[in-house]
């Protein structure tokens, strides 16, 4: 049974909303469910995130170890020890976003960032991956908030959601690629049935 469960997409796809009702539906089911996000969801995790998302310019190598890093905290701290008592972890993003945004959006190189990253994973990939898809423009203007790299407009985010979409082609038993387009409820519905499977 898959139990640790990433939410991906590009900015403004509505992932922590689906998160939410996917939690609230497990929970009403008995489950211990734990969420995270990344980057933070720990005290080093969230001091990086301060740095990774408001802070000053950096290069992509930078960027893409303190992701790599953020993770590496996350996974020691909070999902492994989750995971081994039974619980459910939803994470709203995870190492599928770092081949995303800096492999393909930075131009790095999916395979050099996921080398960079499964050190600090050592094993603990998502069992599931669900990719919301959205447009870049209709993802730009569903943003609540902008980031530093969130705020870098369409072009940037055209090959992170084509990144995604290879992604998930490549790997089609971890990823469930839902349209995020439609309506809440029908994008919780789909995400709560494949959770199911
Ligand atoms: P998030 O907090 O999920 O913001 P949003 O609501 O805009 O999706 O993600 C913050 C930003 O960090 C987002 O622009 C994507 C980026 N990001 C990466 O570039 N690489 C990563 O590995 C992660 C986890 C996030």
């Amino acid at each position: 049974m898959s139990r640790y469960i990433a939410l991906e997409g590009i900015d403004g796809a509505g992932k922590t909303s689906v998160l939410v009702a996917l939690a609230e539906r497990l929970e009403g089911e008995g489950h211990d469910v734990v969420c995270v996000r990344e980057p933070g969801g720990t005290a080093v995790g969230e001091s990086l995130r301060d740095l990774l998302l408001e802070g000053p310019p950096m290069s992509a190598w930078a960027e893409a170890l303190m992701f790599a890093a953020d993770r590496a905290q996350l996974v020691e701290e909070v999902v492994r020890p989750a995971l081994a008592r039974s619980a459910w972890v939803l994470s709203d993003r995870s190492v599928y976003s770092s081949l995303a945004y800096q492999g393909a959006g930075r131009g790095l190189g999916i395979g050099r960032v996921r080398q960079i990253n499964e050190p600090g994973l050592s094993g603990t990939w998502p069992d599931m991956v669900m990719l919301l898809v959205v447009a870049p423009e209709a993802g730009l203007a569903r943003q609540e908030k902008e980031d530093r790299i969130g705020s870098e407009g369409s072009s940037l985010l055209a090959s992170v959601a084509e990144a995604f979409e290879r992604l998930a082609s490549r790997e089609p038993d971890r990823f469930v690629v839902i349209d995020a387009e439609q309506s809440l409820g029908l994008v919780v519905d789909q995400a709560w049935a494949a959770v199911q499977l």
